[in-house]
């Protein structure tokens, strides 16, 4: 048993926990710490003493180990429309105010459930979106729904709930979108099931906004009941990631409880009556704003990419006016304006990892002006717009960094994820073969192929993508860092895969 451990040992032990998980367990929640860690330690398949404590702690942990401890350290309490201002709030304001301002553009709508447990949050979002719009098949919505344990998400895509679930659920809600199993349990309709896309993700670990798990533009973000658990720096930093995960004018929802004052300097401060919501205004950053008398809030803890991954190439020297993709090109030929110093483009970098997405934009404008046009600066710009969810702009420059360079395979990549966001998954398809053909060893070119076969059904199509990146992974290290990846290393690929299929 762990109590037989040292306090030293344990507070290595919630260290480690804290780096790899981001759970947070100061001294006085230890015994929760050594509760969770006995169970662990049966699944891992070792006896709790110092010396297997130590052996565990002597090297980085393998991600079975993180997802076992992890699913004996996290919380798994939720429910349907659980803490319902929330979504009283976006099915009265958030939700209206995107389907006027997208129902005669791109018809596009993206919200993210970032620690959504056995999927209760992200079907609520669904169930509602699928009341606000009958004809949301005709639309491009992305639910996206991300844990760190494995459990949870099983059960979550199962899509099979007990009574206890729907503890503050409408019965009416339970008779329109769920069939009674034999067993007295309740199925959700296929057909909202399937808007749900479920997938694993650390928010202490993996990186966001980033292309290869699809957490880049997103309108809204639900994280509730989870930052609670994290270190208040941890939190500071998942929140950082998220702002930069949402478009300008989208949303940040958290629980009452993790409403702060402090934790989300970056985002404006909404008061609906019942619920504190955080707005992303670039123009305004860090001000609180009262829709409506907010007298009966309380606080109770006042205290407390894609980052569409970055292209290092540069061919210029395929510079071609006449290239077919029906985009304009910019003199360059003759053109005697001086080229682009190395600096600049990292200022401008600097500005896009940040998040500047405003400043990173009117910068590329001015440099292009400046220097002509540059593919690599071309394809930044088509990032930074789709980091923006401006689609169809980061379309034509995307297109017009592919007229420069038509010989590098990242740029079709990158066109493939904006074509498969504006949901052209035929069009993405082709873009991605292209970049295939360009690069046969490229893992993340194979493994977006997969992925886009599967969103797809082709399961037998999805399947040999993923093998043949799995095997294009078996030269790589374990720990090796993919390149143009956001950080991904190689046997979080694998395990990405392996989860996937
Ligand atoms: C209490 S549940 C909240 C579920 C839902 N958001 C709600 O409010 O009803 C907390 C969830 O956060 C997840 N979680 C904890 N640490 C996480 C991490 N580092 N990355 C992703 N999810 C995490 C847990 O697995 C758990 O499912």
């Amino acid at each position: 048993m762990i109590d037989t451990v040292s306090d030293a040992i344990l507070r290595e032990l919630s260290n480690l926990v804290e780096a790899q998980t981001g759970l947070h367990f100061p001294k006085g929640r230890w015994s929760d710490l050594a509760r969770g860690m006995n169970l662990a330690a049966r699944d891992l398949g070792f006896e709790i003493t110092e010396p297997s404590i130590q052996s565990l702690l002597a090297s980085p942990l393998k991600r079975e180990q993180i997802e076992i401890i992890a699913s004996h350290l996290t919380v798994g309490e939720t429910y349907f429309f659980r803490e319902k201002r929330s979504f009283e709030v976006l099915e009265e304001h958030i939700l209206p105010e995107l389907i006027h301002a997208r129902k005669n553009n791109d018809r596009r709508i993206r919200i993210w459930s970032a620690g959504c447990c056995t999927g209760e949050e992200p079907y609520s979002i669904a169930l509602l979106i699928s009341k606000l719009i009958p004809d949301w098949k005709n639309w491009n919505i992305t639910i996206l729904a991300t844990d760190i344990n494995p459990r949870f998400l099983k059960k979550a895509s199962d899509g099979l709930y007990s009574e206890w679930s729907f503890r503050e659920t409408s019965s009416l809600i339970k008779e329109k979108y769920f069939s009674k199993t034999r067993d007295n349990r309740f199925e959700i309709l296929p057909s909202i099931k399937k808007m749900v896309h479920f997938s694993y993700l650390n928010l202490a670990e993996d990186s966001c906004p980033s292309l290869l798990n699809d957490t880049n533009a997103m309108d809204v973000i639900f994280c509730r009941n989870v930052l609670m658990y994290f270190s208040p720096e941890r939190a500071k930093k998942v929140v950082r990631n998220f702002h930069r995960s949402i478009v300008d004018g989208g949303w940040l929802i958290v629980s009452p409880s993790e409403a702060s004052q402090v934790l989300y300097p970056q985002f404006v401060t909404v008061n609906f009556p019942g619920a504190i919501l955080y707005k992303k205004d670039s123009s305004s950053p860090g001000r609180t704003h009262d829709l409506f008398a907010p007298s009966d809030i309380e606080l109770r803890n006042p205290q407390s990419a894609i980052q569409f991954e970055f292209v290092d190439k540069q061919k210029l020297d395929l510079v071609s006016r006449n290239d077919g993709t029906g985009t304009p090109i910019v003199e360059a030929e003759g053109d005697c304006k001086p080229g682009l110093e190395p600096h600049q483009y990292e200022e401008l970098l600097a500005l896009y990892e940040h998040g500047s997405y405003d400043q990173a934009e009117e910068k590329s404008i001015g440099l292009l002006s400046a220097h002509g046009d540059d593919a690599k600066l071309i394809a930044l710009l088509a990032r930074v717009y789709a980091n923006q969810g401006k689609l169809a702009e980061a379309c034509e420059w995307c297109k017009r960094a592919i007229s420069l360079d038509k010989l590098n395979p990242t740029y079709r990549y990158l066109l493939a994820t904006i074509l498969q966001e504006q949901g052209q998954l035929d069009a993405a398809r082709d873009s991605l073969k292209h970049a295939l053909y360009l690069d046969q060893n490229s893992v993340l070119i194979h493994f977006a192929l997969g992925n886009l076969a599967h969103r797809q059904e082709k399961h037998a199509e999805a399947r040999k993508h993923f093998q043949n990146a799995l095997g294009l992974l078996g030269s790589y290290r374990q720990d090796e860092i993919l390149p143009e990846s956001d950080g991904l290393t190689t046997g979080r690929l694998k395990e990405i895969i392996r989860l996937t299929t």
